[in-house]
């Protein structure tokens, strides 16, 4: 007995120091300077702030490969609510924004998501992939998004309470493949309460019992959610994944999770497609529509949704 507990632990050991070696921590106070100058960019509706950028770098918006001067950037938003992550592993940050208005007082409805990736070495930012949701998208209506996010609470977790990056990764892997894998609902570590911001729809009232089961895909046969890109948080107990929602026309989606106890506590989505014939003037029970409508798109074709993205 005593003998198998040692060579267990001794294989324990052989697995993870090598990785621990391995595994350089990026600066954490430099990536969430450089996302701090990139909500500036935003503020100013330019980008002369935004230093050391690599050579190659490349500007994703809404998966396709832009030149950064084409659009959003031109405008000077005012930054209603504003939450970053930081990835120490990954040399990332993820940025979510909510805008309602630009610095002018004009209508400038946006909810973005940003990943930012710089290389270990001199730190110099490689990519900025960015998911840019406006009025059309998905549930969208940005005043909504603001109410709802305003209200909940993402602070610092305490440390012995933090989940480990692959609890984190495994947690959202399993909530992202429910559309393609069957058995992934039972993996997916639900907690209670749990809030879903979909867009702007939220899927609980405040209540202990709030659940983020609502609306949830029943067809598991469906195209799955590919191109999975991830800024992991243990601090924050968070993880953001962009990906390609294949089941919907390859709409570009950002998914964030927030564990707390190791629980799914909050989940915010933005998803880049036509909310169809289902306008944000709908209410509450609206996510388990958005479902139902992704198997009916899938197994009953697309009428009334060919013009998704
Ligand atoms: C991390 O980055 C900050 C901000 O750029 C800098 O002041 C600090 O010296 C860096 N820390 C290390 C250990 O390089
Ligand atoms: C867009 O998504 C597809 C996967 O559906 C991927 O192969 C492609 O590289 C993506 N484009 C960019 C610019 O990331
Ligand atoms: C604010 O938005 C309006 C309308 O789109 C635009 O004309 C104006 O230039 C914007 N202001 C700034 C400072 O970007
Ligand atoms: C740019 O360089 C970084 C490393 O410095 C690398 O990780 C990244 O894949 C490169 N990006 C492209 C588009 O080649
Ligand atoms: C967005 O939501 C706000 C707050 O609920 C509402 O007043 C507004 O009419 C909505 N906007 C649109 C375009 O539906
Ligand atoms: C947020 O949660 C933390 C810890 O759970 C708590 O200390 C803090 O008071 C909360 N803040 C608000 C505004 O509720
Ligand atoms: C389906 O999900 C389960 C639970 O997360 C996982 O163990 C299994 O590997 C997944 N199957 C496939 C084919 O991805």
């Amino acid at each position: 007995m005593h003998s198998r507990l040692l060579s267990v632990g001794i294989a324990v050991l052989g697995a993870l120091l090598p990785r621990a070696a391995a595994e350089y921590e990026c600066n954490r106070t430099y990536i969430q300077s450089f996302a701090d100058s990139y909500v500036e960019a935003h503020e100013n509706g330019q980008l002369n702030n935004l230093e050391n950028i690599a050579d190659n770098f490349t500007y994703i918006e809404n998966n396709k490969t832009r030149e950064i001067t084409s659009g959003i950037f031109n405008n000077a938003l005012k930054i209603a609510h504003r939450h970053t992550i930081v990835d120490t592993i990954a040399c990332a940050s993820f940025t979510e924004l909510i805008i309602t208005h630009n610095v002018s007082g004009e209508p400038a409805p946006y909810v973005i998501g940003a990943q930012i990736r710089h290389s270990p070495g001199d730190l110099s930012c490689y990519l900025m992939d960015l998911i840019v949701s406006t009025t059309g998208s998905w549930l969208f209506n940005s005043t909504k998004t603001l109410e709802y996010a305003s209200k909940e609470n993402w602070t610092l977790i305490e440390e012995d309470k933090r989940p480990s990056r692959e609890t984190l990764k495994n947690a959202a892997d399993a909530y992202l493949d429910m559309w393609s894998n069957s058995t992934a609902e039972a993996a997916v570590p639900w907690g209670q309460p749990c809030d879903r911001l979909e867009g702007s729809v939220y899927t609980g009232r405040g209540l202990p019992t709030d659940s983020c089961k609502v609306g949830i895909p029943t067809n598991h046969n469906q195209a799955p959610n590919s191109h999975r890109r991830y800024v992991i948080d243990p601090t924050y107990g968070s993880i953001s994944v962009f990906c390609i929602f294949e089941h919907l026309s390859n709409a570009p989606d950002s998914h964030e999770f927030r564990l707390e106890n190791g629980k799914l506590r909050f989940i915010h989505t933005i998803t880049l497609a036509n909310s169809g014939g289902f306008g944000i003037e709908e209410s509450a029970p609206q996510p388990v529509v958005r479902y139902r409508k992704r198997e009916g798109l899938r197994r009953g074709g697309a009428v009334g949704f060919s013009k998704r993205i």
